[in-house]
C-alpha cells in the first residue's frame, strides 16, 4: 500500500512540474495560432509571410529584439546619411529564392553590391598597422577562382550539391555519406589538386565556421555549410550579388508591417509544453510594443524596456511549433526538447568561444588594429578623439562541431528526424546552409510538410 502511495505521488508532481494553467492567464493574454514560430531572422520571418499570406494559416512571431532580420544590421550615417550593413551585406540568386523580394506585397528593391567602402579597397596588416603596398595580392591570386570553379564542378557532377543544399534532406544514412565529405577540407583540396581555392574559402566561412583549430582540418561537410555549391558559383562570376535599396533592414520592416501585431518582439519562451496535438508556451513580452527603432541594431542589443514598461507573461496556444532560432542549449532549455547531452547540442557547444579569443574580447581587439594603424600612418591621427564602436553587433556561434565519426553514426540522420516530433519543426542556419536566400529554399520544402494535416 505505501509503495502504491509512494508512486502516485511521485507522478503527480512530475506531471504538474511542466503543466501550464490556462486559468493562471487573462483571456486576453492567450493568444491562439496554428503555427508558433520562435526568431523572426531571416527564416523565421520569411516563414511566417509564406504561412500567413501564402498558405493563408494564423502565425505569431516571438523575437527576443525590439526588430526583425537576426544578423541584419545597417546602420545608417546621421550626417552623410550613408548606409552601412555590417551584418548580413548581401544577397544572391538560389534557385527562384529572388522572387520573394519582388513579391507585391514586399516589393523591395535590389542593387548590386558593392564592398563597403566602394571600390577603394586597402590591404592593412593589423598586426604592424602597416598598409601592404599596391604589390600584394591575394594568396590565390588568379588560380583562387580556377580551383573554385574546380570545387563546383565536383560538387555536381557527384551529385554533393543536392546532398548539402540547401538543407540535407538528401544526405545519405551515415554510412553512406561519401568518403570526400567527410575529409578535412584541406585534404580534400589536396586530393582534387584544388588547394588554391582554399585562402578563397578561408573569410568567406568566417575562418571556418566558427571551429576552432586550424581550417584546414575542418571537415568538408561542415566548410560546405558555410561555402555551399551555390555561393561558389559568386567566385566564378556566374552569379552576382545584391544588397536592399536603403539598406538591408528595409526587407525586416516591410515584414514587420505585414506581421503587424502578430510578433511579440523583446518576448522569450519561459515555459512550455509539447505533445502530438499541439503545444502551449508561455512567454515573457514587454507590454509595449515598442518595435522597431528603424535606425540602428546598437539599440537592438539593449532591450528597449523602459521601466515602466513591466513584462508580462502571455500563453500561446498553437497547432504547430516552429524553431528559427539557434538551436544552442541555452535556446532550447524552455522548450524541454531532449535529454542532456543529446548530440544536438554539439551544434551550439562549438559556440561558447567562437574565435580565437572570446567575443569580450573582441573589441579591444578591433581598437589595438585601430590603434596600430594610426600609429604608424596607415590611418589618419584621431586627434585626441578616443575610437567610439558607434554600433556593435555579436552574432553568436555558427556552424556545427561534429566529428566524422559522429556523422558515419548517424548524427545528420537523428537530427533530421526530430522533425514534426511532438508538433515541433527545426529551420535556420543552425540546420542548413548559411546564407538568407538558400534558408529560404530550405523553408520552402519545411513548410509544405508542417501544414499538413492544419
Ligand atoms: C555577420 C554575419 C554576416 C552574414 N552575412 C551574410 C550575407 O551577406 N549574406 C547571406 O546570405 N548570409 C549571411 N550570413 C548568414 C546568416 O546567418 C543567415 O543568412 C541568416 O541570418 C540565418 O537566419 P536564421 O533565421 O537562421 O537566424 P537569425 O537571423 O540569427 O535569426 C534568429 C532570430 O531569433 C532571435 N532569437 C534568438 N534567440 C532567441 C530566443 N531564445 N527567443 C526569441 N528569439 C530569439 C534573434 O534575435 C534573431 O532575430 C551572415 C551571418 C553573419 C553572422
Ligand atoms: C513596388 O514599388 C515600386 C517603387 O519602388 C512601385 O513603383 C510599384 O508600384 C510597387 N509595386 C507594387 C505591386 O506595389
Ligand atoms: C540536383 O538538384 C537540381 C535542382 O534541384 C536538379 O535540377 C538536379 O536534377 C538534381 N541533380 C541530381 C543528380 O539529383
Ligand atoms: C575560451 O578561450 C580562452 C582563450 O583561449 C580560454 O582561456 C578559455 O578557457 C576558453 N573558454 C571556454 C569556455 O572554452
Amino acid at each position: 500500500m505505501r509503495t502504491t502511495a509512494l508512486l502516485a505521488a511521485g507522478a503527480i508532481s512530475v506531471a504538474s512540474a511542466g503543466r501550464i494553467t490556462r486559468s493562471d492567464f487573462h483571456r486576453e493574454d492567450i493568444i491562439y495560432k496554428d503555427v508558433a514560430i520562435i526568431g523572426g531572422g531571416a527564416s523565421g520571418a520569411h516563414a511566417a509571410v509564406r504561412l500567413t499570406q501564402d498558405y493563408g494559416k494564423s502565425v505569431v512571431v516571438v523575437e527576443r529584439e525590439p526588430i526583425l532580420g537576426g544578423h541584419v544590421d545597417t546602420y545608417i550615417d546621421k550626417t552623410t546619411g550613408n548606409i552601412h550593413d555590417y551584418g548580413i551585406a548581401l544577397y544572391f540568386p538560389y534557385e527562384d529564392s529572388f522572387d520573394f523580394f519582388s513579391r507585391p506585397d514586399i516589393n523591395v528593391t535590389l542593387s548590386p553590391w558593392v564592398p563597403a567602402g566602394g571600390n577603394e579597397i586597402r590591404y592593412v596588416d593589423f598586426t604592424s598597422g602597416q598598409e601592404l603596398t599596391s604589390a600584394f595580392q591575394s594568396p590565390d591570386g588568379a588560380a583562387g577562382p580556377i580551383a573554385i570553379k574546380k570545387f563546383h564542378d565536383l560538387m555536381t557532377a557527384n551529385g554533393w550539391d543536392n546532398m548539402t543544399q540547401p538543407g540535407y534532406w538528401g544526405l545519405p544514412a551515415g554510412k553512406d555519406i561519401p568518403e570526400d565529405l567527410l575529409l578535412p577540407i584541406g585534404e580534400f583540396a589536396k586530393k582534387h589538386g584544388i588547394e588554391a581555392m582554399l585562402s578563397s574559402m578561408y573569410p568567406s566561412t568566417g575562418g571556418g565556421v566558427g571551429s576552432r583549430g586550424n581550417f584546414e582540418d575542418i571537415l568538408t561537410l561542415s566548410i560546405i555549410k558555410a561555402f555551399p555549391t551555390a555561393w561558389s558559383k559568386v567566385f566564378f562570376g556566374e552569379v552576382s550579388m545584391f544588397k536592399v535599396d536603403g539598406g538591408n533592414q528595409v526587407l525586416y520592416d516591410k515584414i514587420s508591417t505585414i506581421l503587424g501585431k502578430d510578433v511579440l518582439y523583446n518576448s522569450q519562451v519561459v515555459d512550455s509544453q509539447r505533445s502530438n496535438s499541439g503545444i502551449e508556451l508561455v512567454v515573457d513580452s514587454a507590454r509595449l510594443d515598442n518595435r522597431k527603432d528603424g535606425l540602428s541594431k546598437s539599440m537592438r542589443r539593449k532591450p528597449n524596456r523602459k521601466r515602466e514598461d513591466k513584462p508580462t507573461k502571455k500563453l500561446i496556444i498553437a497547432k504547430k511549433l516552429l524553431l528559427a532560432i539557434p538551436p544552442t542549449r541555452e535556446n532550447l532549455a524552455p522548450f524541454d526538447l531532449l535529454a542532456p547531452n543529446s548530440p544536438l547540442f554539439s551544434l551550439g557547444s562549438s559556440g561558447t568561444n567562437y574565435t580565437d579569443f572570446p567575443p569580450s574580447e573582441a573589441k579591444e581587439v578591433a581598437r589595438k588594429a585601430i590603434q596600430k594603424m594610426v600609429e604608424v600612418g596607415t590611418l589618419p591621427d584621431l586627434e585626441g578623439e578616443e575610437v567610439e564602436f558607434v554600433a556593435w553587433s555579436d552574432h553568436g556561434p555558427g556552424g556545427f562541431g561534429v566529428s566524422a565519426q559522429e556523422l558515419r553514426e548517424g548524427w545528420m540522420e537523428d537530427m533530421y528526424a526530430l522533425q514534426g516530433k511532438r508538433s515541433t519543426w527545426f529551420t535556420g542556419n543552425g540546420i542548413a546552409a548559411d546564407f538568407t536566400t538558400m534558408l529560404w529554399k530550405f523553408n520552402d520544402v519545411l513548410l509544405d510538410k508542417i501544414v499538413e494535416g492544419l
